[in-house]
């Protein structure tokens, strides 16, 4: 089993300190590990396997020591500038922001659905947004047994999805102190504004899940639309997903194809409360859904209850997982 060398950028922040925890628990075979940041942070000491590391200030010259593969999640202008410096050294990033995601060149990926496409890299894959990867996870297998024809999103996205300045906004919030990274005040409130407005009314994060959802899918047909909301959780998104079929299903069938899914966890019991929450989710790796339903008021629709950890299955776990899927396609070669 080839041994990687392997550089968290961004090691300080939400995701970053979730790289560290995730990297450990699913052990991957690394010979070396780095750790960057901002100026802001450089020198913090990270403890990773027992061992303590120094953060360092992230330069030009940071991927001059054959590092295979980055994890990046340290926003989009870092993404924009260095993943093409560390990809021109051999290094396959693997890119939590949104700036390389409909990148014609770059793979975006969810290995419970589309793991072949990191095959065709070429030095950059893209982590897609948070929203939209428990999403896809659970809509995979529906697709291809029922063909999607139109989704409408509506999600409840916690405060941790927005990073350090978000989880701290609703800590503030709820002590009666004013925002500092949201528009408004999260606590006792709903935000229904996630990223920058566009000029159709749409936000970019609303943009993002409709966009990514056709590429991960690799269906340009479909229909799809979504109104995003910020909630005051710290962390986990839910999400209410209609979806419209093609085809006719069976109830019962349906919720065995998402039970036998992977990387998917039915949680579906109403007569005794059972349904996923984000409470409940926080901390796995899969993606819940529960409250599975006919939609009546079309030919052929459900309505789905879809619950995961943001910060693990919909941002550090996915990286890693595609760190594994690599490592493993390394090792056949
Ligand atoms: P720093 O701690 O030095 O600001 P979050 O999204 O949770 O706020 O985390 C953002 C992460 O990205 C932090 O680790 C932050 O480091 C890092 N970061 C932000 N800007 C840069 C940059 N220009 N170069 C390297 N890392 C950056």
């Amino acid at each position: 089993m080839k041994k990687v060398s392997l550089a968290v950028v961004g090691a300080t922040g939400m995701v970053g300190r979730t790289f560290l925890k995730v990297l450990e628990e699913r052990k991957l075979p690394l010979e070396k590990i780095y750790f960057f940041s901002s100026k802001r942070s450089a020198g913090t000491k990270v403890i990773f396997n027992g061992e303590e590391y120094t953060v360092e200030e992230l330069s030009e010259t940071s991927f001059d020591r054959g590092i295979d593969i980055a994890l990046f999640s340290a926003g989009g202008s870092t993404s924009e500038k260095y993943a093409p410096i560390a990809s021109a050294k051999g290094c396959v990033v693997i890119d939590n922001s949104s700036f390389w995601r409909m990148d014609n060149n770059v793979p975006l990926v969810v290995p419970e659905v589309n793991a072949n496409d990191i095959s065709w890299n070429k030095g950059i894959i893209a982590n897609p947004n948070c929203s939209t990867i428990q999403a896809v996870v659970a809509l995979k297998p529906l697709h291809d047994k029922y063909k999607i024809k139109r989704i409408v999103y509506s999600t409840y996205q916690a405060v941790s999805g927005a990073g350090m300045g978000g989880y701290s906004d609703l800590e503030r919030g709820l002590k009666g102190e004013p925002p500092q990274k949201f528009p408004h005040q999260i606590a006792g409130n709903c935000i229904p504004h996630i990223d920058v407005f566009l000029p159709d009314g749409y936000t970019k994060e609303e943009k993002k899940m409709m966009d990514e959802t056709r590429k991960i899918l690799g269906d340009s047909s479909l229909k799809i639309t979504a109104t995003t909301v910020r909630v005051p959780v710290f962390n986990g998104h839910s999400e209410s997903i209609n979806v419209e079929f093609e085809n006719q299903f069976d109830l019962d069938e349906l919720k065995e194809v998402l039970r036998n899914a992977p990387g998917v966890v039915v949680e579906d019991d109403a007569s005794n409360n059972v349904y996923p929450t984000a409470l409940n989710t926080t901390g796995k790796d899969e993606t819940f859904v529960g409250r599975i339903r006919r939609d009546k008021s079309v030919e052929s629709g459900i309505n789905l209850w879809v619950v995961a950890d943001n910060i693990r299955k919909g941002a550090a776990t996915n990286a890693v997982q595609i760190a594994e899927e690599l490592i493993k396609m390394w090792n056949q070669e």
